[in-house]
């Protein structure tokens, strides 16, 4: 049988570049704070009038050209975003279109910064009953239209970004999807949370605009990520055939310096194993995992013979972890 393979990536971010001497600015925060707290030096954040498509197309069509697929030759496109350009049609719709990927059908999944990963799981599925499909992938976020610039515990952690995957099958090809796991727990979805604009608070003309912002409780959801995010890539690497002792790289979630530091230590990974662009991303939610796969793979990080874990956390809560031989 052939094996479920990664054949192409890519990735974009808004050309606005925001650091943290910026914020201090506009807000009661500073540099040594949100380096020493999270790792983050900058993040990309959209200009007024760009949306989700701008940064989901172009990262698209650099997986396609890397898998070397014509956009018509996609079956399937799964998008993980929570933020696609309209809340109807899907963001994977409005991708379709752009990209003319004419025979696919497209389909959004809200998982938040797991939707991506949560997306390759989906992938993995089909591919195994169908081995003929490719599937683009792709996880991103326009996050920063639902950040309040007045709220320092949420708006100095976040940024933009889109990454996308080409999915299929081959044989003997390096980049194989060996396992990918989920898990969430809907009792703590207070944790991390959007209010509005769901059908729990409909629009109406004196519409408390706070609702649109994300509300997190940051110490709490750090604990969990770290447990759900180990509990998770164990059940991964079990079901791939690996011990954790067998990974080479790791490719986690980037939402916090120190919780990248944390499981690390847990999976007793030297720093220079793990992939880390927090510094300049911030998290983009559901492009901290795609975002950072693509970097990783243009980079020097990545080589023949790897077992690269990839392990993600957030609001659902969602949490989701993959294994791949590289
Ligand atoms: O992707 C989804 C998953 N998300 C995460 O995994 C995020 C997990 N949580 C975290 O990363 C951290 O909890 C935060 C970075 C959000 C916060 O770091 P912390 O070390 O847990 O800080 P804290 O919330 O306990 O706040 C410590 C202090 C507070 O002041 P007092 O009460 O001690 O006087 C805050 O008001 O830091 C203050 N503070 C800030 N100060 C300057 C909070 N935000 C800021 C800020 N600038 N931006």
């Amino acid at each position: 049988m052939k094996d479920v393979v990664i054949l192409g990536t890519g990735s974009s971010a808004p050309d606005n570049v925001v650091t943290n001497f910026d914020l201090e600015k506009i807000m009661d925060t500073s540099d040594e704070w949100i380096v020493q707290r999270t790792g983050i030096k900058s993040r990309h954040i959209v200009k007024p009038g760009e949306k989700f498509s701008d940064f989901a197309v172009p990262a698209s069509q650099q997986a396609l050209a890397a898998a070397g697929i014509e956009a018509a030759d996609l079956d399937l496109i799964i998008c993980g975003t929570m933020t696609p350009d309209y809340l109807m049609p899907a963001g994977a719709c409005t991708v379709q279109a752009l990209l003319g990927a004419k025979k696919a059908t497209g389909m959004d999944i809200c998982a938040a910064c797991s939707g991506f990963t949560y997306g390759l799981a989906i992938a993995e599925k089909y591919l195994k009953c169908d081995p003929d499909m490719h599937i683009l992938v792709i996880g991103g976020e326009i996050i920063s239209h639902h950040l309040d610039w007045e709220d320092r515990t949420t708006a100095v952690l976040f940024g933009d970004a889109v990454g996308a995957a080409v999915v299929g099958t081959r044989e003997n090809h390096g980049a194989k999807l060996k396992a990918v796991e989920t898990g969430s727990d809907g009792n703590l979805g207070r944790l991390l949370y959007i209010e509005g604009m769901g059908s729990a608070t409909p629009v109406t003309k004196d519409y408390d605009i706070d609702n649109v912002y994300v509300k997190m409780q940051g110490r709490e959801i750090f604990k969990h990520a770290i447990r759900n995010m180990v509990e998770v890539s164990n059940r991964a690497l079990a079901k791939a055939g690996y011990t954790v002792d067998q990974v080479t790289k790791v490719i986690p979630h980037q939402a916090n310096m120190r919780i990248i530091e944390m499981l690390a230590k847990q999976f007793k990974k030297p720093m220079d194993k793990v992939f880390v662009n927090i510094d300049r991303y911030g998290n983009s939610s559901a492009g901290t995992i795609p975002v950072a796969l693509n970097e990783a793979i243009h980079s020097d990080f990545l080589e023949p013979g790897d077992v690269v874990l990839l392990t993600v956390f957030g609001g659902g809560l969602t949490w989701a972890a993959a294994v791949i031989e590289w």
